[in-house]
């Protein structure tokens, strides 16, 4: 599937943006972790949680959609600890389903995580986690085993600051017998989320926010029902459309201290930003300034934002440069841009080098990953003309009803499935 669009629209307006995706992830994961019914709201209805919920209920949990961001479950019934469906591969949050079943039921087997495909993902961090908490793990014809008879607390120290093992180990840690201590954790809001939604369940987690993390073990999790946070992301996302096409954008239900990095990047760029109590505003009067940006663990400027930033700075004066440091394959997407007239050239894998041009042309791009391809609609939005951006599949995992917010901030985008959709939206716009 494809999108098509013609840009030139500044977006204005305001957008209201979903619960998190990747609080949503590991939160779905510990719900499977009681006996008893847990309610999750402000579920997004994005692709990687259908994913998800499909798994948890192929190992036998009871997942009823109780309206379109709600949801109940009740894992009572699970009947098997090993996940390998159809689609598990290809989300890389499955592994949160090892840290929950190991921790309920000592053992599990989930099948090698894929995900985006933005440089080599390792999980030795997550095993030797599992292993600290003695656990045994074996990676065998594609599938992830861990089994601890005797899971007791352990005391980790993580080689590089990662969001998902942190979330793993303290799945797993909250129903081990004893204490245990995460170093070097990490700090993104969506950890916060997923502890206070475990505390809501009954577990000891201390610390979740700083970069070490206590927990004591508890004999047995109850029931919660629990609302997941904002998306920061798909908020920063919104926040960067404004700046692309030189709108007036307020991001409505979002926690705007979750945003400090974006905004305060947006602001040295030139645009202008009001906070409230739960929006931000963006106003982009005015062709941006070159900065340099360098992504780093929460509360820096997050990876997730280093594509949609980019694109803005490839349309601002001067020259930009941008060091992404937690994955090492992440500029892919600047070939794409290039063929929107984007002038940037990566140097030593990990750093891009972008000189603003005054202005993007249309052309038929594809997303090589999720941000990446939310961030190339953001340049057909600003491009003269008509865009195509193909595989949107990926944008899909990620971002609910993406083409209809950006619709009602003014935007001229269509989902298109195939080549007569795109010539007849062509047509009806006479270009
Ligand atoms: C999560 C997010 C993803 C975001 C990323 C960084 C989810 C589902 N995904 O991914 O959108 O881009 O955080 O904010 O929440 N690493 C290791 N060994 C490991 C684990 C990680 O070396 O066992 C490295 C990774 O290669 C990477 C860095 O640690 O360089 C950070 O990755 P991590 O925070 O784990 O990312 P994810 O949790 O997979």
């Amino acid at each position: 599937m494809r999108y098509v669009m013609k840009g030139g629209n500044p977006l204005v307006g305001e957008v209201v943006i979903g619960g998190a995706k990747n609080a949503a992830l590991g939160v779905l994961a510990a719900a499977v972790m009681t006996d008893e019914t847990v309610v999750i709201e402000n579920l997004p209805d994005v692709w990687d949680i259908d994913v998800l919920l499909n798994a948890i209920r192929d190992v036998g949990a009871v997942v009823e959609r109780i309206g379109r961001h709600t949801v109940r479950i009740n894992a009572r019934s699970i009947g098997s600890v090993t996940v390998n469906n159809e689609f598990i591969k290809k989300i890389r949050a499955s592994y949160y389903l090892l840290g929950a079943l190991l921790g309920k039921y000592r053992r599990a087997s989930v099948a090698l995580p894929g995900g985006c495909n933005i440089g080599s993902r390792p999980i030795d961090q997550h095993l030797k986690g599992f292993r600290a908490l003695g656990a045994t793990t074996v990676v065998e014809y594609g599938m992830v085993n861990a089994e601890a008879p005797h899971l007791g607390g352990g005391h980790v120290y993580l080689d590089v600051v990662s969001v998902g093992t942190t979330i793993n180990i303290m799945l797993a840690a909250v129903l081990a017998d004893g204490n245990t201590i995460i170093e070097n954790a990490a700090k993104e809001p969506h950890v916060v989320d997923v502890a206070s939604m475990l505390n809501s369940m009954g577990a000891n987690i201390k610390g979740a926010g700083t970069d070490v993390i206590r927990i004591s073990g508890v004999q047995k999790l109850h029931g919660t029902e629990y609302s997941i946070i904002p998306d920061q992301i798909e908020a920063g996302t919104y926040m960067a459309a404004a700046a692309v096409t030189m709108g007036d954008v307020t991001v409505r239900n979002v926690i705007p201290k979750h945003l400090e990095a974006i905004s305060s990047k947006l602001m040295e760029m030139g645009c202008e930003i009001s906070e409230f109590d739960d929006a931000v505003r963006v106003v982009a009067k005015k062709r941006m300034n070159h900065t340099k940006v360098k992504t780093l663990p929460y509360p820096g400027f997050p990876t997730d934002m280093q594509p949609q930033i980019s694109v803005a700075l490839a349309l601002a004066c001067g020259t930009s440069i941008v060091t992404e440091s937690i994955f090492e394959n992440r500029f892919k997407y600047l070939d794409e841009l290039a063929r929107m007239g984007a002038s940037a050239k990566v140097e030593g894998g990990n750093i891009a080098v972008i000189d603003g041009v005054t202005r993007f042309t249309g052309a038929e791009v594809s997303a090589p990953d999720l941000r990446a391809g939310a961030a190339l609609v953001l340049a057909g939005l600003a491009a003269d003309g008509c865009s195509v951006v193909e595989d949107v599949e990926y944008i899909m995992r990620g971002y609910e009803s993406f083409a209809e917010k950006l619709r009602e901030l003014g935007a001229e985008i269509r989902l298109a499935d195939n080549d007569k959709d795109v010539q007849k939206f062509k047509l009806s716009r006479s270009i």
